[in-house]
Parts: structure tokens; sequence; C-alpha cells
């Protein structure tokens, strides 16, 4: 990867300078350990160029170098140049980017991306195992939002299909107390699947009422509706405890309407075969066909996914399309962009699956109501419950945290946040152990850490009070743990950057856990000796070790609402 910033700029510049390549064709990157340098540049491609040896160009490149305003030294270490930056300029950089709020690069400007996250299906709990789709996607988006890109957030909800018609069915026959909830539409569909097994007729009366459905009968509909709505009414509650906003919850009923010209428009290019008297798509490389029409004539989760593919590129000409789905539904969108390529729409290249793998769940704290799926909204709950719980006792064994002001609105912050950060610090598609003593742990890769990171930093500005350390000089800074942290620092916006290109929100965890480290080791470097105490004797020093604490604060806080949780002040 290339790093962004007017630092790394200047290693790039001097590189074309040195060689009479464009600076374009240098990426500058971090070194493998710190000590090497701040940046380094492979030589290859100069090399190749030049048909030499790349070390040999290096060395060369080398003795051109003369200290700028931004780089201190080059060295060459083999085939590659590392970089020393100038310190106070970095110092200065991080400072006033965090000041001003502009911590991110703008490549998204006049781009859209549309995201299509949770999309749960309804009748049905919102389990543990959609957190993953939730929490990924909902970063992704704040991750985009940053960026500069207009997000469009799509909740694409399984409202459509046959389940729908049994759930009806199985409703007429054995009735819901009032006021139904999604247990009991639950447990209706359940016991629908399992009488089906006795008695094949239910499948039909099932379809039999899809069909009413689909054909608009009024009883249908109305009873579809009251199901759809219960099912919101309890995914929202659990949108609502995470802060996510969708910019459009559009369903799979939505696109109903569209289903005869989408069969038409593929009939038209010659797309549709039948097979045993239901009509599919034949593929190249993919030994089963798309199946887009069942032999008794109703449309398909696929065939929606068409018309939806479609509806968001008229709607709103994406520079990318995101579908955060589990792994096990990487055929269903492999064989999509298949057919809309077939169907020659360009734009299905930037249509992606963005896949991601299981959760299990290890640890002995979570609870299950209702069969063995765990509710994601009582495992928020838990989490919280259990940091109130710890602030509660903290408060009465030490003053420190009775800084605390709000106990239960900060519990649920962090609680929530803990959950939120456990599923998106592993690799997007390694499967996710949910540890309820790691997710929860005070220090180590847990969001926990991260809070208190942050409540750390803004304790310390707190007992500044009045203290300013705007202006503050900054080339007091000369500690080795001083330079450590704004060198971090300087990665933020790279580091949301790759995580964007990449649809990773790990890069973002694993960055803010570094940071806490840096800033760990920053703060605690004053245990031993006080003149390394941010707030030490020395004035001048102590204002600017404020500011470098204020701007760690800033970006704290600006990566954690990256992945969606709330830095708190106090814990
Ligand atoms: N409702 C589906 C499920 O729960 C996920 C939908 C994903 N989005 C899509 N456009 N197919 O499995």
């Amino acid at each position: 990867m290339s790093f962004h910033t007017p630092f790394a700029a200047a290693c790039a510049d001097f590189m074309a300078r040195a060689t009479d390549l464009p600076a374009a064709s240098f990426a500058v990157d971090a070194p493998p350990r710190r000590e090497m340098g701040d940046f380094a540049v492979g030589c290859f491609a100069a090399a190749k160029a030049q048909g030499k040896n790349p070390a040999v160009v290096a060395a060369e490149i080398v003795a051109k170098f003369a200290p700028t305003d931004l780089l201190a030294s080059a060295t060459a270490a083999g085939p590659f140049v590392n970089f020393q930056l100038q310190r106070g300029p970095v110092f200065a950089y991080c400072v006033e980017r965090a000041a001003a709020g502009t911590l991110l690069p703008q490549p998204g400007a006049d781009q859209t991306i549309c995201i299509d996250y949770s999309s749960p299906n309804i009748s049905k709990h919102l389990a543990f195992h959609h957190i993953r789709s939730t929490v990924i996607g909902h970063a992704l988006a704040q991750i985009f939002r940053g960026l500069g890109y207009r997000v469009i957030g799509i909740n694409h909800l399984g409202d459509w299909g046959t389940t729908h018609g049994m759930l009806i069915a199985a409703f007429k026959k054995w009735g819901a107390p009032e006021p139904i909830d999604v247990t009991a539409l639950n447990a209706l569909y359940v016991r629908f699947r399992d009488e089906m097994k006795t008695n094949p007729d239910l499948e039909n009366e099932g379809r039999a009422w899809f069909k009413k459905l689909e054909d608009g009968d009024a009883e249908a509909r109305a009873l579809w509706q009251k199901f759809r709505d219960v099912s919101w009414a309890e995914f929202e509650t659990v949108y609502a405890m995470l802060g996510i906003k969708f910019d459009e919850i559009r369903g799979e009923s939505a696109y109903e309407p569209d289903m005869p010209r989408v069969m038409a428009e593929l009939r038209d290019k010659g797309m549709v075969t039948e097979s045993q008297g239901a009509q599919v798509v034949e593929l190249d490389g993919e030994k089963t066909p798309m199946l887009l029409v069942t032999k008794d004539g109703t449309t398909l989760y696929a065939t929606r996914d068409i018309a939806a593919a479609q509806y968001r590129w008229n709607t709103y000409h994406f520079a990318r399309s995101l579908y955060v789905v589990d792994r096990g539904q990487a055929l269903h969108f492999r064989q999509l962009w298949k057919a809309l390529a077939k169907a020659g729409y360009a734009w299905s290249s930037k249509c992606e699956h963005v896949p991601f793998g299981l959760v299990r769940i290890g640890g002995k704290k979570t609870s299950t109501r209702g069969g063995n799926v765990v509710l994601l909204k009582d495992v928020f709950n838990e989490a919280s419950d259990e940091i109130a719980e710890r602030i509660q006792a903290s408060v009465q064994n030490n003053d420190r945290t009775s800084e605390v002001t709000d106990i239960a609105g900060t519990a649920q912050k962090v609680g929530i946040g803990a959950v939120m950060f456990a599923n998106l610090m592993s690799q997007r598609e390694k499967d996710v152990d949910f540890d309820w003593e790691k997710v929860m742990a005070t220090d180590g890769d847990s969001g926990v850490y991260l809070q208190y990171a942050h409540a750390r930093c803004a304790s310390i500005l707190r007992k500044a009070g009045s203290d300013g350390h705007a202006n503050a000089d900054l080339s007091k800074l000369t500690q080795p743990g001083e330079w450590a942290l704004a060198r971090r620092i300087l990665d933020y916006g790279d580091m949301a950057v790759r995580a964007g290109n990449n649809c990773e929100p790990h890069v973002i965890c694993h960055y803010l856990l570094e940071l806490a480290g840096d800033f760990s080791r920053f703060y605690t470097a004053g245990n031993g000796d006080a003149t390394l105490r941010v707030l030490c004797e020395d004035g001048h020093t102590r204002a600017a070790r404020l500011a470098l604490t204020e701007a760690t604060k800033t970006v704290l806080a600006h990566g954690m609402a990256l992945l969606g949780l709330q830095a708190v002040e106090a814990v």
C-alpha cells in the first residue's frame, strides 16, 4: 500500500527526482520494523528501468539525499531506501489535523457506495449470528462516510417468498396470542415446518397462501404487513442500541412488481432456459444454473436480487455496491454477478460480496432464550450490566471512577461497544470465537481497553484543568515514547483508506489497539521518572505533552466512531 501524507509524498518526490521516474511509480510503505525508519520505498521499478541491481540503485539514490523540511535522512537497506522524517513537522501536523478534525483524506468525494447489510429475514429474531453483518456493515458505512463517500446503507429485508405464505397458513390454523411478537411468529413457523414432515398437505397450503399474497389478496396482505411491522419494531430496538440508521429499508417485497419486467428482459437477451419445468440461467463455469422461476411459477431470492441490483445502479450510480453477507452465500453472489455480466451490465464489476466467517459462542455467560438462538439484545444488555457493576464497584472502592457522571449511559456505551469490537477485531473472513472473558477484558485486545485509554486521556486533560496547550511549543517533544505516538497518529488516515479499500474494519481495530499501546507507554514512562510525566514540572513540556494527549484522544474517539463505538470520557 502507498501512504498519502505530505511526508510520504516527500519520500516519493525525492525518489522521483533521484531517478527521473514519475513519483507515482514509487509505493511508500512502512518498513518491517519501526527502528529501521519511518517510511521505506522499494527500488525495484527504478532498477528495472535502469537495468541495474535494486540494491545498487538504492545506494545511488541515497548518495543524492540531502535533508529537507520534511525528510531528515535516507539510508539504503538492500533494495529499499529507508527514510527518517523531521519530527517537528510531524508533531505539528498531527496536533493540527486533530484539532481541526481533518483526520482523513477524502478519496470518496462525489462517489457513492451502496452497502447492503444486516438484511435479516422477518418473523425471526435477530439472533447472534446476525451481529456480524450488522456490525461489519455499519463500520464500513462509517469508514466510507469518513473518507468522504456518499454512503447508502441498505437493509434488504427478507420479507418475501414461500416462507411467508407458510407463516400465514400457520397463523390461520393455530393463531397467536395478542400482542403478537417475533417469538410467537417464529414458534408458528417452527411448528409448521415440523408438522409438514408428517402432513405434506401443509406445504401446499403454504404455497397457496403465498400465491394469494403475490396476487394481492387483502387478507394475506394484511397479515403479512402485520408480521413485517412486528418484526421491524423488534429489529429497530436493536439498531437503536447500536446507533444504526439505514438510508434505505427496502425489502425483497419491494421488487415483486419488477419480476415480469426482469424476466422479459432476460428472455429477450436469450438467457433463460428451461430445466425440469423451472426457468434458469446457465452460467459459464457453474455446475448448477441460477434458478429464476420455480416450476409453479414463483420467483426467487436470486430473481429479486437481480431487480435490486438494477434498482441500486439506476438510483445511485454507485462506485461500489457492497453486500455484507455471510460466506455461506458465496455461490449465490458469484452467480448473481455472472448473470448480471451476461445480461450486459458493465456495472456488475462494481458489485462485491463482502463475506464474513461465523460466530462461535464459547464463554459461559451468553444467555439463551427460545431454543439455541442467542439473542443480540440479551447479549448487549448483559454486557452493559456487567460494565455497570464494575463501575459501581470501583466507585465504591476508590474515588478515581467517581468521575463517571452517568453510570448507566457509560456502561451501555462501553458494554455494547465491547461486543461490537469483538466482532470486528479479527479478519472478516475468519470465524469469531466469542469468549465473554476476552470480550469484556479491561486489558488486552478489547473495546473496553480502548475505552480505558480514551478515558485516561480525558482524565489527564481534566486534571490539567486550565493549563492551556494551544500553541504549545512542540519542540519540547524529544522523548522516544512521544515520537512513537506521533508516528502512529500520522498513519491514521492511511489506515482508514486501507480499511475501506479492503472492506476490513479490523485494520482500524488493530490500529487503535496499537495507538492505545503507544499511549500507555508514553503515559506510564512517567511512573519511574517524574520528568517524563505528562503533567510534569516544566510548563512548556507539559503543554506539549498535553497537546499530544489531546491529539491521541481525538484520534481514538474518531477511530472508535468509525467502528460504531462511542468513546466515553470516564470509566
Ligand atoms: N435476508 C438474507 C438472509 O438473511 C440476506 C440478504 C442479503 N442481501 C441480499 N441482497 N441478498 O440470509
